[in-house]
C-alpha cells in the first residue's frame, strides 16, 4: 500500500534533505517535487513548476491530490502560496503571507520581538542617509540592514563613518535591494547558532542546534554567502538548552503572532547569537535553513512526515518529543567558480556515483542533460554531509566525500567544525569592519 502524496516545493540542498527526511517514514509516502532537481529526482517524481509560481503550485498540488505540502523557499511564502493552498483545502507545512513577514520585514521582526519581550539588539529604523548615521553616531562596528525580503542579502557591518556612509548611500539612494528603509542594529559579540522549531500555531517543539558558515573563505575570509558549511548539534547547545532558549525566543514569537490574529505553523528558525548576556536574536526566517538543514536532518530519527502533518494542525504537535542520532553531523558545501558574485558556467561533475560510504548526498545547484551528464547549474552545487561519532570523525568522511567528486573550479572551505572538532565548541563569530552581501 502506498502513503500519502507529498509535494515539495524548492529546488535545492535544502529540499534534497527534506525529501530524503520524509523517504524514510514508515507511512512510505509518494514524494514529488516542483522543480526539484537531478537528486531530487532520484528520490521522488519531478514536476516543472518553479517554486515561485504559486498559481502553478496550487493547481499541482490539486492534481496530485497531495495530503502535504512543504514550502522549502521564502519567497513563494512571502508570496502567500499557504494561504492559496490553504483555500484550496490543501495542508501545507509553512505559515502564512501574513506569518512570514516575519521574514520579508526586519522592521516587522523588531517590532513582534519587542512585543513579546525576546532579546534582540537596539535597532532604529530610518529612511535617509544623515538619519542613518545620526542613529549610528559613533557606535562601530555598525550594523546596517536593507528592509524587505532581500535582507538576508543586504546586511553590511560597518567598521568606520565612511563605510557606513557606503552601505546607508547604498541601500538608500540607488536602492540596491530595492528597498526604501534601512534598519541600524547594535552590533552583537559572540558564537552564531542557528535554532529551527517546529510549530504549530500553538507551541514550537526545537530542532538540534546548528551552525551554519556564512562567508566564503576559511577563517571567515571573504564575502557573505548562502552558507558554506554547517555542523550540528553545537556542543554547548544540547537539547536541554536548545529547549530554554526555544522557551524564551519561539514561543514568545508564536505567542505574540498567533495574539495578532497570524497563528505560524511550519519552520520558525531563529539566527541567534549566543553573547555574554545570553542569546540574542539576529533575525528570524520562516523557512528551513540552508545548508543547516543537511546537518540536522540526517540525525533526525523520529518521522518528519508526521512531525509536519501534525504542525499543520492547531496544537498538533502537543506531547511531541523528538528522537535523535547522538552522532554529530557536518555537512560541506561544494560552490561554483566565481561564487557569491556569479553561479559560474556549467561544468560536468565527476565522482557522483563513487562516494564513500556513510556519505550523504545532497544536490543544490545541479541539472542532468540528456546524455545522462549532470552539470553545475548556479552557485551552491553540492553539499557532503556525514555523521561520526565525534565531529572530528564526521568531518573526516564528509571531507572524504568533497575529495570523492570533482569539477572544474570548484570551491569548498576546509574549516567546516574544524574549531568546534577541536574545542568542544564552534569558531569565533565574523570578523569585524568587513562588508559583504549575502548570495544564495
Ligand atoms: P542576517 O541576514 O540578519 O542573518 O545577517 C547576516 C550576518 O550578518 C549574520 O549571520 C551575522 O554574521 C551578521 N550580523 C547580522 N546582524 C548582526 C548583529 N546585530 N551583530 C553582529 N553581527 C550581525
Ligand atoms: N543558512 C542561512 C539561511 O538559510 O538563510
Amino acid at each position: 500500500m502506498s502513503g500519502p502524496v507529498v509535494l515539495v516545493v524548492g529546488s535545492g540542498g535544502r529540499e534534497h534533505a527534506i525529501l530524503d527526511a520524509l523517504a524514510r517514514s514508515p507511512r512510505r509516502p509518494q514524494l514529488h517535487a516542483a522543480p526539484g532537481n537531478p537528486g531530487i529526482a532520484g528520490i521522488a517524481t519531478v514536476h516543472p513548476v518553479p517554486a515561485a509560481d504559486v498559481p502553478g503550485i496550487v493547481t499541482l498540488a490539486g492534481e496530485l491530490e497531495a495530503e502535504l505540502v512543504v514550502i522549502g523557499p521564502e519567497a513563494p511564502l512571502a508570496n502567500g502560496v499557504v494561504d492559496a493552498l490553504a483555500a484550496a483545502g490543501i495542508a501545507c507545512f509553512g505559515p502564512t503571507a501574513a506569518a512570514a513577514r516575519l521574514e520579508g520585514s526586519k522592521a516587522f521582526c523588531k517590532d513582534v520581538l519587542a512585543a513579546a519581550g525576546v532579546p534582540t539588539g537596539a535597532h532604529t529604523v530610518v529612511e535617509t542617509v544623515a538619519a542613518g548615521l545620526a542613529a549610528i553616531g559613533d557606535r562601530f562596528p555598525a550594523v546596517i540592514k536593507a528592509d524587505g525580503l532581500a535582507a538576508g542579502k543586504g546586511v553590511v557591518i560597518a567598521g568606520d563613518a565612511a563605510e557606513a556612509r557606503a552601505a546607508l548611500e547604498s541601500f538608500l539612494i540607488e536602492h540596491r535591494f530595492g528597498t526604501t528603509r534601512v534598519v541600524v542594529e547594535e552590533y552583537l559579540e559572540g558564537e552564531e547558532c542557528s535554532l529551527f522549531a517546529l510549530c504549530d500555531g500553538v507551541s514550537a517543539l526545537p530542532l538540534a542546534s546548528a551552525q551554519d558558515y556564512k562567508r566564503i573563505g576559511d577563517g571567515d575570509a571573504g564575502p557573505n554567502t548562502g552558507g558554506m558549511g554547517a555542523y550540528s548539534p553545537l556542543g554547548r547547545i544540547d537539547a536541554a538548552a536548545a529547549a530554554s532558549i526555544c522557551a524564551r525566543v519561539h514561543q514568545p514569537v508564536l505567542d505574540e503572532l498567533a495574539r495578532r490574529g497570524s497563528p505560524f505553523h511550519g519552520l520558525l528558525y531563529a539566527g541567534l547569537m549566543l553573547t555574554a548576556d545570553g542569546p540574542q536574536v539576529i533575525e528570524f526566517n520562516v523557512r528551513f535553513g540552508d545548508p543547516e538543514t543537511q546537518a540536522i536532518l540526517p540525525r533526525l530519527r523520529s518521522d518528519l512526515l508526521e512531525l509536519m502533518l501534525a504542525a499543520s494542525v492547531p496544537g498538533g504537535l502537543a506531547g511531541v518529543s523528538l528522537e535523535w542520532d547522538p552522532r554529530p553531523a557536518v555537512t560541506v558545501v561544494l560552490a561554483s567558480a566565481g561564487y557569491p558574485e556569479s553561479g559560474g558556467p556549467p561544468v560536468v561533475i565527476d565522482g557522483l556515483d563513487a562516494l564513500p560510504d556513510g556519505v550523504h548526498l545532497t544536490h543544490a545547484g545541479t541539472r542532468r542533460e540528456a546524455d545522462g551528464s549532470v552539470l553545475t547549474d548556479g552557485g551552491r552545487v553540492l553539499n557532503l554531509t556525514a555523521l561520526g561519532d565525534d565531529l572530528a570523525a564526521a568531518r573526516t568522511l564528509a571531507y572524504a566525500g568533497a575529495a570523492a567528486v570533482s569539477f572544474p573550479g570548484a570551491q569548498m572551505r576546509t574549516d567546516i567544525a574544524a574549531a568546534a572538532a577541536s574545542s568542544g565548541h564552534g569558531p569565533a563569530g565574523p570578523p569585524t569592519g568587513s562588508t559583504g552581501s549575502v548570495a544564495r
